[in-house]
């Protein structure tokens, strides 16, 4: 039998409650102890999925007997505190998205992982939906020919409510660093190392000065190009396109956790399609969890899908978008 991976969460929001249903999905995940800044909401949140141990401090958790893995789920300005604090004690982390605010910050719990030779992973649960995965390994053989174009959005609307994590600046808000990261990453994965040859990025703001839409393009060589939309102002299609010499990949609304993906390939003037469906219960966290449990059953220091040195060139990435438009936290 094997033995199972005993989790912990960290931040008893929104995604929090995601993933702790996901992780019912997988027979060799264990939901172990929760912890909360209080210690009402984790023995409920702790009750509602079968959890042994709540904490009313993440410092508490610290206690807890036989953790493999602690989940941080909290704003993205508590991040690499957060995530310190696991790493400095030798507790494996998988961290919520954007793994911190900025490169400094990625760079220090980079070190800590590796100084503590403890596992660390950003917690792009994207890059582990089957759809997805599929398409970018179609890219990656050459399916579509040489790709030229990636274009992705990620927008809804949201009504403007200065205390809430979106549009708190304080704590990290706005559209570039919740949602833009998505197609940020699309491109990355795509085109990956080089880093982008040119950035561009334009935005507008917020009345609480963080921005509210934000789109940008990466010019990378040969003839390369990415294009990214995010906004917390309207509700966008949500969709991803990869564009290549012989056809294109589309990845269905939300693309970000596809079900479905169409490949289309030239044939002079017409194009040959064809659909690939790949429907899965839950949310669709089981999936970056699985990954992160056979990276932990098989002693890996991080992940080889999402390896630590993407996460950084991700964040540089995102501090080069902040400073074009003027985003500073
Ligand atoms: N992968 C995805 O699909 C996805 C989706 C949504 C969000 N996220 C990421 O997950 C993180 C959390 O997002 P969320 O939507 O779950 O946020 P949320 O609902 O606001 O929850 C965040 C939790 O963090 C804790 N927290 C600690 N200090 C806080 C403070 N000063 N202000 C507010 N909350 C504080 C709170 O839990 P306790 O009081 O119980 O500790 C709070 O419930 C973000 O970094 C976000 O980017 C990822």
């Amino acid at each position: 039998m094997v033995t199972p991976i005993r989790w912990g969460i960290v931040g008893l929001g929104r995604i929090a409650h995601k993933f702790a249903d996901d992780l019912r999905l997988l027979p060799n995940a264990r939901l172990h102890a929760v912890a909360s800044t209080s210690l009402d909401r984790a023995r409920t949140f702790a009750n509602a999925y079968g959890a042994p141990h709540a904490y009313g401090s993440y410092a508490d958790m610290l206690q807890c007997p036989d953790l493999d893995v602690v989940y941080i789920a909290t704003p993205h300005v508590l991040h690499c505190e957060n995530a310190l604090l696991f790493l400095e004690n030798g507790i494996p982390v998988v961290c919520e998205k954007p793994l911190a605010m900025n490169r400094k910050e990625v760079e220090r719990m980079v070190h800590a992982a590796r100084r503590n030779r403890v596992f660390l992973m950003e917690a792009l649960w994207t890059r582990f939906i089957p759809a997805v995965d599929y398409a970018l390994a179609l890219a990656a053989q050459g399916e579509i020919g040489h790709i030229h174009t990636v274009k992705a959005d990620f927008g809804f609307h949201l009504p403007f409510d200065p205390d809430s994590r979106i549009f708190n600046k304080a704590l990290g808000a706005g559209s570039l660093l919740d949602i833009g990261i998505y197609p940020t990453l699309l491109a990355l994965l795509l085109f990956g190392k080089p880093m982008p040859e040119d950035v561009q990025a334009v935005a507008t703001y917020t009345a609480s000065e963080v921005d509210e839409s934000c789109v940008f393009t990466f010019q990378y060589p040969e003839k390369r190009l990415a294009l990214g939309h995010s906004t917390i102002a309207a509700n966008t299609p949500v969709e991803a396109w990869i564009h290549g010499t012989a056809g294109s990949i589309y990845l269905h609304p939300r693309w970000h956790h596809t079900q479905q993906v169409t490949v289309s390939h030239y044939e002079g003037n017409s194009e040959r399609k064809f659909d690939a469906k790949f429907p899965y219960p839950g949310w669709g966290y089981q999936f970056e969890a699985a990954h992160v449990m056979e990276c932990l059953e098989k002693q890996r220091l991080e992940s080889d899908l999402l390896p630590l040195d993407f996460s950084l060139n991700l964040a540089e990435t995102l501090d080069t978008i902040r400073e074009k438009i003027g985003l500073l936290y």
